[in-house]
């Protein structure tokens, strides 16, 4: 069944703290992102994916996706918020270029700031996304999780071993995540931080959990930048 992918990658990064967004920061002499665009294009069973990425950084995209030699990447106008960058994505696949390739029964979406990714992982988010409308990467939580109050206490903690941390990738059949998007609110769009949420709130459908390698993880603070760094030069995983 055809598979497309989204790739959210209009984020500015300030959380790094550096002056180029991540997904754009040099290992190796390529970008971060060239390594995430890398794990989908090599994956044959993968029609076509959107990268979403900020005006500012089209032409620097641009640039990247030409040193892909298969044409199923392409790049289009991310928007001010994780949501409307994957939406601006979601759409994308629904006017496909390509005589040849159609709509996906599947959209993958993927953030470009989580390079490791690999093709049995996808497999299984695909294989579920179809079977259920929605599936999405867990891993264990790390730390427990509180709740304080608004003047600095503790209000109550979570039970560590009943809750999970929400990973990427996440699947979607392509009718759940384009009714999701035309559903949903404008505090989704602005707040909302899950997918896999709008889709089981405006659609209804299951959405089956996959416990993911630690690999998955987000590069997110300037140290994570040099962990990348070395699983990109094979020094661990
Ligand atoms: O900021 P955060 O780490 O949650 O971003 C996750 C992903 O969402 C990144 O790949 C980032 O580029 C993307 N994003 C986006 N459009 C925005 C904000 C973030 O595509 N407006």
């Amino acid at each position: 069944f055809p598979v497309s992918v989204v790739l959210p990658a209009g984020g500015t990064g300030e959380r790094t703290g550096l002056q180029t967004p991540k997904q754009f920061c040099t290992f190796l002499g390529r970008p971060l992102i060239s390594y995430t665009i890398q794990a989908f294009e090599s994956v044959p069973w993968i029609q076509s994916i959107v990268v979403a990425v900020a005006k500012e950084n089209m032409d620097l995209m641009t640039d990247i996706i030409q040193r892909f030699k298969h044409r199923k990447v392409r790049a289009v106008p991310g928007g001010s918020t994780r949501h409307r960058s994957i939406c601006n994505g979601v759409l994308a696949l629904g006017e496909e270029e390509r005589p040849a390739v159609g709509r996906p029964k599947v959209v993958i979406i993927h953030d470009a700031v989580r390079p490791f990714v690999e093709e049995d992982f996808l497999c299984k988010i695909a294989m579920a996304a179809k079977e259920q409308g929605a599936a999405g990467a867990i891993r264990p939580l790390v730390s427990t999780v509180i709740a304080t109050t608004s003047e600095g206490y503790l209000d109550h903690s979570l039970e560590r071993a009943k809750y999970r941390a929400s990973e990427m990738p996440q699947g979607f059949t392509y009718d759940v995540i384009s009714q999701a998007y035309q559903r949903c609110s404008e505090s989704d769009f602005e707040f909302g931080t899950e997918c896999l949420h709008l889709a089981l709130q405006y659609c209804g459908t299951n959405a089956k959990l996959i416990e993911g390698p630690p690999t998955l993880w987000k590069v997110t603070y300037k140290r994570d930048l040099a962990a990348a760094e070395s699983i990109i030069k094979g020094e661990f995983l």
